[in-house]
């Protein structure tokens, strides 16, 4: 069964605040994006990257600047204005009628550049047995609390151990991914199961990884600075 990578990089990064979109920021020699790229590259057979529209020609070039990735398939296309939009995008870019489709596809934020490449293959895995979906969660560590009004205002606190936190990437079977997108488009997702499972389909958690945290805020850098210079060091 073929498998295509989603990488999502089109956003602007506005949290992290850094004067490049936060695809191209620049850790350890290369950049999020590239991270990101090279963490799942091995598993799967094609890869499409959505970079901002102003700088589909930079991703591109920040890709290319990484001899570990000469030669793979790899399309760069300009994402949309929410990150549902830019996965819309790459989707059908990957049906596009000149193209074979993939079998299977997994879905990765260029933010989350360091997720264990175990639990993507996990969730490669889960999918090929038989699921429709597959995402990684963690446990959550925090107390969570209802904010029911305006600030001050508590609710209920709520049971954590019933929550999980979502991670990517997420991986689907292609055919379904599609028709969710197409049929959800309008819905306003914070991710891809959730279209998936309200078009029907199954999807199942597998055990995520703290390193596929999503750089977010720059005091996320100097975390993903350690994980990059620690998978730099391991190619070595
Ligand atoms: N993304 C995308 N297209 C968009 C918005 C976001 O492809 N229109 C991607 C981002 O590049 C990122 C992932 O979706 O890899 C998760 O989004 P987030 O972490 O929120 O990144 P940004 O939107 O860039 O950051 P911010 O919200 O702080 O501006
Ligand atoms: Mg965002």
């Amino acid at each position: 069964m073929s498998v295509a990578a989603v990488v999502t990089a089109a956003g602007s990064g506005s949290r992290l605040g850094a004067d490049v979109p936060k695809a191209l920021f620049p850790l350890a020699g290369r950049s999020l994006v590239a991270w990101a790229v090279l963490q799942v590259a091995d598993a799967c057979d094609d890869i499409v990257v959505t970079a901002p529209a102003a700088h589909v020609a930079d991703v591109k070039a920040a890709l290319a600047a990484v001899p570990e990735l000469a030669g793979r398939p790899m399309l760069v296309i300009a994402g949309g204005a929410e990150r549902q939009q830019s996965v819309a995008a790459a989707i059908d870019a990957l049906f596009a009628d000149d193209r074979t489709p993939p079998d299977i596809i997994l879905v990765h934020d260029a933010a989350r550049a360091f997720q264990d490449s175990d639990v993507t293959r996990a969730a490669i895995a889960a999918v090929r047995a038989g699921a429709d979906g597959a995402i990684p969660v963690l446990e959550v560590v925090d107390t969570l609390v209802e904010a029911t009004g305006p600030d001050g205002e508590l609710g209920a606190t709520v049971d954590r151990d019933g929550l999980r936190a979502v991670q990517t990437p997420q991986v689907f079977g292609a055919e379904m991914l599609h028709t969710a997108h197409r049929d959800f488009a309008t819905a306003r997702a914070t991710d891809d199961a959730q279209l998936v499972r309200a078009s029907g389909g199954k999807v199942v958690a597998v055990a995520g990884h703290e390193s596929g945290f999503k750089v977010t805020r720059p005091s996320d850098l100097p975390l993903a600075r350690h994980y990059a210079t620690e998978l730099l060091a391991k190619e070595q």
